[in-house]
């Protein structure tokens, strides 16, 4: 096991806002949103650094409003953003002193990852900064430091300097979100060291696991895998194929599995970070807009079956999925099938049922394990999601037999079965 820098209720008292927050945003955005063909393209083809560096001077977005990416964020039910200030191209999106690769000194002249910040705390946002420490455009980056001490020490003077202008300038800064360790492990890029000094800066701030390091939270990607119990974790998850602005990538998720992956995380505890690729001029394309907005709209009916749900002892049901908090389960239906739905294999005694949307009751019937709601509307009430909060007299829980014992099968999340998801 591998030190974690500070002790179990601090960090629960630092994370209290994140694990009620559930539902943030992810931006990719640098010089890659030019080309349109994702973050990934000076690396995929090859383009030497002297033509990439050219880019810089193409970008200058001129309707980059930060205040709209912020009340989007808001419009869809999202808590924090977490900005790309630094990807894998090493263009810097703030005012960095160590090098001339940045969105000041280059064609755009203006500090984005300050407008960003701002913006983010003026619509009551929590601001996050994504740091790649894998860097294609510092001379020291491509991994000559393996070999070559005195390159490794620039090297990582140079991050850690970078790290440091980031904690220091910009205000409070509450997640810090690395990527990408290579060609380091945790004592070649002094972890420690760097987290040990971003945490002097910023005392409350939250921190992935990606320097090496466990730190506050695991980080799944394209994936909800819950972590062990004892440890926080948010899924990062693209809204098509593409971190960055990809043209011509159609392959959007609907709003109904946005909300699947945003109710999978919430039952076992964990956040969603969804991502958006600006263009090169810093518009959120339409069809992500339009998709967060639909997830918005459900969320300011349903949230509550999903901000701040607990990890609970509730997996799999034949109707969608369930949620839990406190004395409430949540289901979420989304296979409806008329005015009856059974829920079997549930301890606790119920006490009521409603429609979450509009607070109509339910009535609800409890044999044995097996809650019968009836009288429901023939038709779905609620797409694409209808919730019905089922409150008990005590902390309910779904029990496993016999039949069962498949389902505490290790396939990431121990309630899981084999063809949930599969379907997705
Ligand atoms: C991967 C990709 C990177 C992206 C990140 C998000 O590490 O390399 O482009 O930023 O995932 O988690």
């Amino acid at each position: 096991m591998m030190k974690v820098t500070d002790d179990r209720g601090n960090r629960d008292a630092r994370m209290l806002w994140w694990r009620d927050a559930t539902f943030g945003m992810f931006i990719h955005w640098g010089l890659y949103s030019i080309p349109g063909r994702g973050e990934w393209v000076m690396n995929r083809e090859n383009i030497p650094v002297t033509e990439y560096e050219k880019l810089a001077w193409q970008f200058n977005p001129r309707h980059f409003d930060p205040r709209a990416w912020a009340r989007l964020a808001k419009d869809a039910g999202m808590k924090y953003m977490v900005l790309t200030t630094k990807h894998h191209e090493g263009f810097c999106l703030w005012d960095s002193k160590l090098t001339d690769f940045t969105s000041v000194r280059t064609a755009a002249r203006r500090d984005l990852v300050r407008e960003f910040a701002e913006a983010c705390r003026a619509e009551g946002l929590k601001v996050g900064f994504y740091f790649s420490l894998m860097d294609w455009h510092h001379p020291d980056g491509d991994g000559r430091g393996i070999e070559d001490a005195a390159a490794r020490e620039r090297f990582i003077a140079f991050v850690h300097g970078q790290v440091r202008e980031l904690m220091s300038h910009y205000g409070r800064v509450d997640i810090l979100w690395y990527d990408v360790p290579w060609p380091y492990d945790a004592a070649g890029w002094q972890s420690e060291k760097l987290n040990a000094m971003v945490r002097e800066l910023q005392p409350h701030i939250l921190i992935n696991n990606r320097s090496g390091l466990p730190e506050d939270f695991g980080t799944p990607e394209q994936q909800v895998k819950p972590e062990s119990a004892d440890r926080d974790w948010e899924t990062c998850m693209t809204l098509n194929d593409n971190w960055g602005y990809r043209r011509g990538d159609n392959h959007w998720k609907c709003a109904h599995e946005v909300i699947k992956l945003l109710g999978e995380c919430a039952r076992s505890g964990g956040n969603l970070l969804l991502n958006v690729g600006p263009d090169e001029e810093g518009r959120i394309p339409d069809e992500s807009q339009s998709i967060l907005r639909q997830v918005g709209a459900w969320l300011r009916r349903n949230g509550v079956a999903i901000y701040g749900s607990h990890r609970a002892r509730v997996g799999w049901v034949n109707f969608g999925l369930m949620t839990a908090k406190g004395k409430t389960l949540y289901l979420l239906v989304d296979k409806w099938s008329g005015s009856e739905l059974t829920v079997g294999r549930i301890t606790g005694k119920a006490r009521a049922a409603r429609l979450l949307a509009t607070g109509e009751a339910v009535a609800a019937r409890q044999e044995g394990a097996c809650i019968h709601l009836t009288g429901l509307p023939e038709a779905m009430p609620e797409e694409p999601f209808c919730v019905i909060a089922v409150d008990f007299e005590d902390e309910p829980s779904q029990a496993s037999g016999p039949s069962c014992l498949w389902l505490t099968h290790d396939w990431g999340d121990p309630l899981k079965s084999p063809t949930d998801g599969k379907d997705a």
